[in-house]
């Protein structure tokens, strides 16, 4: 099939790779001319593991080509996907411009050679389906003025579907190749017969696995589902919200276990069997970040608010997670007394391991603070200290190239993402550099023994 995919961030550049490998014609439209000419080289503009691989195989396959012109990947394509960014505006409303000057741009490019479908894949409050279908019309009217799209007997036909995406940064690749389910919400019989088309082989997973994404044992067929268009939409939204949910959860009971003298990491695993509640995001440490579960936990309380209805679970998910950042801080304060002066250094920087994802990081609420209670901050992140310094360059940290620079002079190393090279940190030999023996795990992923037989004194959080 041909087909063409709109943005090529983590979404659609992930997307592109495998649906081209599926062997369909793919090609991934961005508006960033300079991101097109590196993925035209084969060079991945952010890190995820296997993307590299798979990327050199689209290319050299003749099924993956990049533009920057949006006009003519939509013309020589039968199914659109956008999968541009909807970052949170202050208010916490997602900001819709980038999918806004994609549908417009689609529906000016649109002919009347094929019928096509509009796929959203961006993540978008709900309506968004009806708003995108009006803005493509507007694209189609602001090019051809006259007659109206419905009047012309050789009109484009469209229609828009939702297709929400859910994989996570990280194990991305094995997340679209092996999805725990696919959603489509769309309300006419062809565009969804499309959609299962292009799916087919992941639904009955059929395709030869690559090497470095392998299928799982337990993946043997994929369920899709079929809603109405405000259903899908709803389901991302609720996934996020229930997944970040569970994150908070777990850290107020974390909370409670140190007050009470119990172990959170008991509490998950004696709660997280029952298949009622699942042992996944049980995890207490120092809260959820990245670049989608603020974001649309914030949208979905926004578009709740608009209908005056009251979301006081989806508030008190966000309020626990603010806490929760903090939550080394107080650590801190409890082991060296005194901030001001001191050196703390940070172990990760990436809003979580493998991917070099810094939106919304933990990493940097805490540095912020630290920096703030006067204390001078030293950070080490195996992937992203480049990225780090390149999109905050009002963050006044020294960046370290190895555990052993930043443990050097530290009064504490604060375990931050959960990195597995920190798990198996060359801990007698930190000790030795550091100026006070302190680990503060804020992840609950070290091995307390170890740490504590190199001298260092272990904390952990909820336990
Ligand atoms: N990142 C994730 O883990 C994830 C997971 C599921 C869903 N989502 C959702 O998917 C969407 C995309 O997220 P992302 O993380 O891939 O975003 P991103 O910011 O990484 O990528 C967006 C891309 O769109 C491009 N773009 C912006 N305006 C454009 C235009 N007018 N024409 C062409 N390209 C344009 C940008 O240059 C950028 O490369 C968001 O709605 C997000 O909420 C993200």
């Amino acid at each position: 099939m041909d087909i063409c995919v709109i943005g090529a961030g983590y979404v659609g550049l992930v997307t592109s790779v495998c649906f081209a490998y599926l062997g369909n014609r793919v090609v991934a439209v961005d508006a960033n001319p300079q991101r097109i000419a590196s993925l035209k080289k084969g060079d991945a503009p952010f890190f995820e593991p296997g993307l590299n691989e798979f990327l050199t195989e689209g290319i050299n396959s003749g099924f993956l080509e990049f533009t920057d012109n949006i006009e003519s990947a939509v013309k020589k394509s039968q199914v659109i996907f956008i999968a541009v960014g909807t970052p949170p505006l202050p208010n916490g409303e997602s900001d819709l411009s980038q999918v806004m000057a994609v549908a417009r741009a689609i529906g000016g490019a649109l002919d009347a050679s094929r019928p096509r479908v509009v796929v959203n894949k961006s993540t978008v409050p709900v309506g968004s389906g009806n708003w995108v279908e009006m803005l493509v019309n507007q694209g189609l009217q602001a090019m051809q003025p006259v007659p109206a799209r419905s009047a012309r007997p050789e009109s484009p036909v469209f229609s828009v579907v939702s297709n929400p995406e859910f994989l996570r940064e990280g194990s991305a690749i094995s997340d679209s190749l092996y999805p725990d389910r696919i959603v489509v919400g769309a309300s006419d019989e062809h565009a969804l017969s499309l959609m299962r088309q292009l799916y087919k082989p992941l639904i009955e997973q059929d395709f030869v696995a690559p090497s470095y994404a392998m299928r799982p044992a337990d993946c043997e067929t994929v369920p899709f589902i079929v809603t109405d268009v405000p259903s899908a939409e709803m389901i991302k939204y609720a996934a996020n919200a229930f997944l970040a949910m569970k994150i908070s959860f777990a850290n107020e009971m974390s909370g409670l276990c140190e007050k009470v003298g119990a172990d959170v990491r008991q509490i998950a695993r004696g709660i997280g069997l029952d298949t009622r509640i699942g042992a996944r995001f049980l995890n207490a440490g120092v809260g959820w970040g990245g670049s989608c579960f603020g974001k649309d936990v914030s949208a979905l309380m926004q578009v709740a608010h608009e209908y005056s209805y009251p979301t006081p679970l989806l508030q008190a998910t966000v309020a626990v997670n603010d806490r929760q950042r903090l939550v080394v801080i107080k650590k801190l304060q409890a082991e060296l007394k005194i901030i001001k002066g001191r050196t703390v250094s940070l172990m990760g920087l990436s809003f979580k391991p493998d991917t070099d994802d810094l939106r919304d990081a933990p990493s940097l609420t805490i540095a912020r603070q630290l920096i703030k209670m006067g204390a001078t901050v030293k950070v080490y992140d195996p992937v992203c200290n480049d990225t780090c310094r390149k999109l905050n360059p009002d963050l006044d940290v020294i960046y370290c190239d190895n555990l052993r620079d930043l443990a050097r002079a530290s009064d504490a190393l604060v375990l931050v993402t959960e990195w597995n090279e920190f798990k198996t940190s060359p801990w007698p030999e930190l000790a030795q550099l550091m100026r006070t023996k302190l680990v503060i795990d804020g992840r609950n992923v070290l091995s307390q023994e170890e740490v504590q037989e190199a001298g260092l004194t272990y904390r952990g959080v909820g336990h």
